[in-house]
């Protein structure tokens, strides 16, 4: 059984990928270090699978710990999720972005190469994309300016990949997510913001709950045919199959390059609008939102050519935007009670 390191393994997007590996048949290791997650993940996990994933509580940023790991675990492969992901909050704290996304990024690639360890899978971002001359948005699109430092730190990233895949003969899969949302079906993990969600999905679902009065729609003056920003919102679960297929992609040696990267998203973009009436439709719930200004940083639309994904990582995906949103509520329903 190949044993895999998830780190940011009890995250959002982490602790679905831990439960669809356990479903292939891997055998499951993680590192977090809980700065943006809950230890009772790891129980959730178990209830779905079976199965209760390793846990190693370590900062990735200090050295010595992630040396010590590695000096006691054999690893098949690695899918790196631990970074931090506030957009706002890394244009107040850059340094802290670059410590913990870059540097942690650099120790394990360090272990990799020390001890020829292969299968590395980086979770990326369309945001390296920023506003993309073309729609729907390929590979090819050039990477733009980031528009923050946690962008940058995606950025960044994938150009410390490419460096040491080509080095240190590393192979590496990129995947640059547009916007994931929902939740497991068993409603046994989900997403668990902390403090006044930032993302659209978490706000709407607390707005219905009644957490937040009201939901500001970011400006409807863009350039779209209802005036409000689009964006690719993905089933988490779809997400997290991506991983699952980039991973056998490797084990099997079946990528082309050292370094490839995908974008992984539904290939169909929605406004917050139809966002907005799609969660009303499918949930019988009333939103109380207004229009608000833009908010600075946001691009006017973005969804993926998942072309490439389809056909070479053979995955697509299978849920709906319904049924994310109804998974969306569904947990959000049991965070309240
Ligand atoms: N929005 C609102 N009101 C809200 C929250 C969001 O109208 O309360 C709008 C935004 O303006 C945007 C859309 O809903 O048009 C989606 O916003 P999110 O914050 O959910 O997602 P973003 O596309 O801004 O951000 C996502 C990821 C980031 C990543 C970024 C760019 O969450 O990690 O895509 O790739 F950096």
């Amino acid at each position: 059984m190949k044993k895999i390191l998830v780190t940011g393994g009890l995250g959002f997007i982490g602790s679905h990928t831990v439960v669809e590996l356990q479903n292939e048949g891997f055998d499951v290791v993680i590192i977090d270090n809980l700065s943006n997650s809950k230890i009772e993940v790891l129980d959730n996990i178990k209830e779905i699978t079976g199965t209760k994933p390793d846990l190693f509580q370590i900062d990735l940023r200090v050295k010595k710990d992630v040396v010590d790991f590695f000096s006691n675990n054999t690893i098949d492969g690695i899918i790196h999720f631990a970074a931090f992901k506030a957009v706002g909050e890394s244009v107040q704290n850059p340094l802290d972005y670059y410590e913990n996304n870059i540097g942690s990024l650099v120790h394990i690639l360090q272990e990799m190469r020390d001890r020829n360890i292969d299968n590395f899978i980086f979770s990326s971002s369309c945001t390296v994309y920023g506003q993309a001359d073309e729609l729907p948005i390929t590979e090819n699109a050039p990477i733009k300016h980031a528009l923050s430092p946690y962008g940058n730190t995606k950025q960044i990233g994938e150009e410390v990949i490419i460096d040491t895949c080509k080095a240190n003969n590393l192979n590496a899969i990129s995947l640059r997510y547009f916007n994931p949302i929902g939740a497991h079906d068993t409603t046994k993990i989900g997403e668990l913001p902390i403090g006044i969600p930032q993302n659209l999905i978490p706000y709407i679902t607390q707005t219905a709950a009644g957490i937040r009065e009201q939901l500001s729609i970011f400006g409807n003056d863009y350039n779209t045919p209802d005036g409000t920003a689009i964006r690719d919102y993905i089933h988490v679960v779809d997400l997290a199959k991506a991983h699952i297929a980039a991973l056998k992609r490797l084990i099997q040696k079946e990528n082309k390059t050292n370094f490839e990267f995908f974008n992984v998203g539904t290939g169909k973009g929605s406004s917050v609008l139809e966002i907005v009436k799609a969660f009303e439709v499918a949930t019988n719930q009333k939103l109380n939102y207004k229009i608000a200004d833009r908010r600075e940083g946001d691009i006017a639309a973005a969804y993926a050519d998942t072309t490439l994904a389809n056909s070479e990582l053979k995955w697509k995906t299978e849920k709906t935007i319904e049924q994310a949103l109804q998974s969306a509520w569904k947990w959000q329903k049991k965070q309240k009670s």
